[in-house]
């Protein structure tokens, strides 16, 4: 069954590059980000993996632990690692799965038949400190992923979960956010002083700061 947002995550133990971890032991209350690759040495998940290992310090900042999943044992993992440095210039610093019983590809719906029958999809799940699902993504295998939308979705999530606001198309960190619809203009006063009424439902303000 498809997860969608606000269900839990399931939990789950895997083998990875980083020995077994049970999913939620491994997490604890950051935040998380489980993303997923059709297969090992497949030319878009290296680039992928290596962009994700650059980032790293930019995902720790954000309190975000990263996991990544192939659908092949630690052993070939292993051998893909090495080619990952190689190409990318990034070892790789974070866990990867290696889900070669489909296990946990199968308890996230990463597989999907029409697609492909065996490889998964390239999926993306962004949990919470509460273990609750906050945003989910699927590339086909052939469209590597942006990992400057991935940061950028995660300071709005963050941002969104700490204020009553939401952020607007093409929004990133710094820019303006948009006051939540549940916030009364009195309450919006004390609150965004300043605030700017484009229209009674949109109200504009700077993005608060902690
Ligand atoms: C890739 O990572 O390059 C890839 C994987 C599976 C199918 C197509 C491309």
């Amino acid at each position: 069954m498809s997860i969608r947002l606000g269900d839990a995550a399931p939990n789950f133990t895997a083998e990875t590059t980083e020995g077994n971890l049970t999913f939620y032991d491994w997490k604890e209350d950051s935040w998380a980000v489980l993303f997923s690759h059709p297969k090992d040495f497949t030319p878009v998940c290296t680039t992928e993996l290596g962009a994700v290992a650059a980032l790293k310090p930019e995902f720790e900042k954000r309190n975000t632990k990263v996991i990544g999943l192939s659908v092949d044992p630690v052993a070939s993992h292993e051998g893909w690692v090495q080619d990952i440095e190689d190409v990318t210039g990034h070892a790789l610093n974070f866990p990867l799965i290696a889900d070669h019983d489909r296990k946990v590809s199968d308890l996230y719906d990463m597989i999907h038949p029409n697609a492909d029958d065996t490889m998964t999809v390239r999926s993306v799940f962004v949990v919470g400190p509460d273990n609750k699902v906050k945003l989910t993504l699927t590339y086909p295998a052939s469209t590597g992923r942006s990992c400057d939308e991935l940061l950028r979705v995660i300071d709005s999530l963050q941002l969104t979960d700490r204020h009553a606001v939401a952020t607007p198309v093409n929004w990133k960190s710094g820019e303006d956010v948009i006051i939540g619809v549940g916030v009364s203009d009195d309450e919006a006063h004390e609150r965004f002083p300043g605030f700017q009424a484009k229209k009674p439902y949109l109200r504009v303000t700077p993005q608060p700061t902690d």
